[in-house]
């Protein structure tokens, strides 16, 4: 028997309960060698399962190619390779703290301890003291003496809470306030027909000329200096913001609409479908954005895929043409609300 002895305890006999009238139960392990055995198969069969799945975890990363879908009820379309490491990482771990618990249940002493406490209870003048202290304060904070402040306080502390209802309510739907609910915020940016895109920062106007293929240029509408001035507001720059990106127009495979590039050039949302990360990671080879928050990934030559990460819409695209000067303009607003995907939005 393992001398397991807190200060103050007394350990009990393998077999005998120190608390009376409760009989310690031995465990078949305790008794059997046998069953002790085969639990200890058991717990090195799960260690060992584990450690087959980190494998299977390397081999599915190196294996299965990135694009490959597959089709699961409720679910719909999922990345396999999304699966497949989530399944082998998170059955390893699981396998690790299931080993563990069998090996603590089954194997590890089974010894029950009796700790001594003292005496819980304050002593009797003790209490007295600390009620003839309550007696006190009651009497000289007049709570019992003023009974309308003592009820209209009681009324103030019921009625406190209510104003965070409303606010959560507002939060959900926009509410009694009357103000458009998240959802409708975030479905409308400054983006409309003929707006010029202009550089973040510097408001400078961009013609298709100054981006080269593989070039990347974080943009604003040009309306947006106005619009701050106007409100002081910064949301309007949160939404609205995009990032242009040229491309060999061959490279690209798909667009959310017909036409919404300019000669290869694209635009797209800069705010993470994920959770709100602004992204302006951007691999040329692969046309892939990063997101540095959680590691979505979104294909840009492939309308804005997400093809990795926890990210659930694509990254909505912002149609693109020139005005009569030459110059980048939207063609239009965002088709798709921009940014998370809260409130269960398409
Ligand atoms: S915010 Fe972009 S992946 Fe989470």
């Amino acid at each position: 028997m393992t001398d397991i002895t807190p200060h103050g305890s007394q350990p009990a006999k393998l077999g005998h309960s120190p608390v009376a009238d409760v009989p310690h139960v031995l465990r078949a392990t305790d008794t059997n060698p046998k069953a002790a055995k085969r639990a200890e198969r058991q717990v090195a069969s799960m260690f060992l399962l584990s450690i087959i799945l980190v494998i299977a975890f390397i081999v599915c990363y190196v294996t299965i190619d990135k694009d490959t879908v597959v089709y699961i009820p409720v679910f719909g379309e999922v990345a396999l390779l999304t699966i497949m490491l989530g399944l082998t990482s998170g059955l390893s771990i699981l396998l690790i703290g299931a080993g563990a618990i069998q090996w603590a249940k089954k194997l590890m002493p089974d010894v029950e301890v009796v700790q001594m406490r003292h005496e819980m209870a304050s002593p009797a003048d003790a209490t007295a003291e600390a009620a003839a202290n309550y007696e006190r304060g009651k009497e000289e904070s007049g709570f019992a003496r003023y009974p309308i402040i003592r009820r209209t306080l009681i009324g103030a502390m019921a009625l406190f809470p209510i104003p965070a209802l409303f606010l959560l309510r507002d939060l959900w739907s926009g509410g009694l306030s009357g103000k458009a609910s998240p959802d409708e915020i975030l479905s409308h940016t400054l983006w409309r027909k003929g707006e010029r895109i202009v550089v973040d920062e510097t408001y400078q106007p961009i013609k298709p000329e100054d981006l080269p293929v593989g070039g990347l240029v974080s943009a604003v509408p040009a309306n947006l200096m106005e619009e701050q001035e106007l409100s002081g507001n910064l949301d309007a720059r949160g939404k609205a913001a995009i990032i242009l990106v040229r491309m060999d127009p061959t490279e690209i495979v798909a667009q959310q609409g017909d036409g919404w590039d300019y000669q290869g050039i694209v635009a797209y949302s800069k705010i993470c479908t994920h959770v709100g990360c602004p992204i302006a990671l951007y691999e040329q080879r692969t046309h892939h954005l990063l997101c540095p928050c959680h590691q979505s990934t979104f294909d840009l030559a492939n309308a804005g895929a997400v093809v990795f990460g926890p990210a659930a819409r694509n990254m909505p695209q912002l149609p693109i043409g020139v005005d009569n000067e030459g110059y980048l303009v939207a063609l239009d607003d965002f088709a798709q609300p921009v940014g998370p995907s809260f409130w269960e939005r398409g």
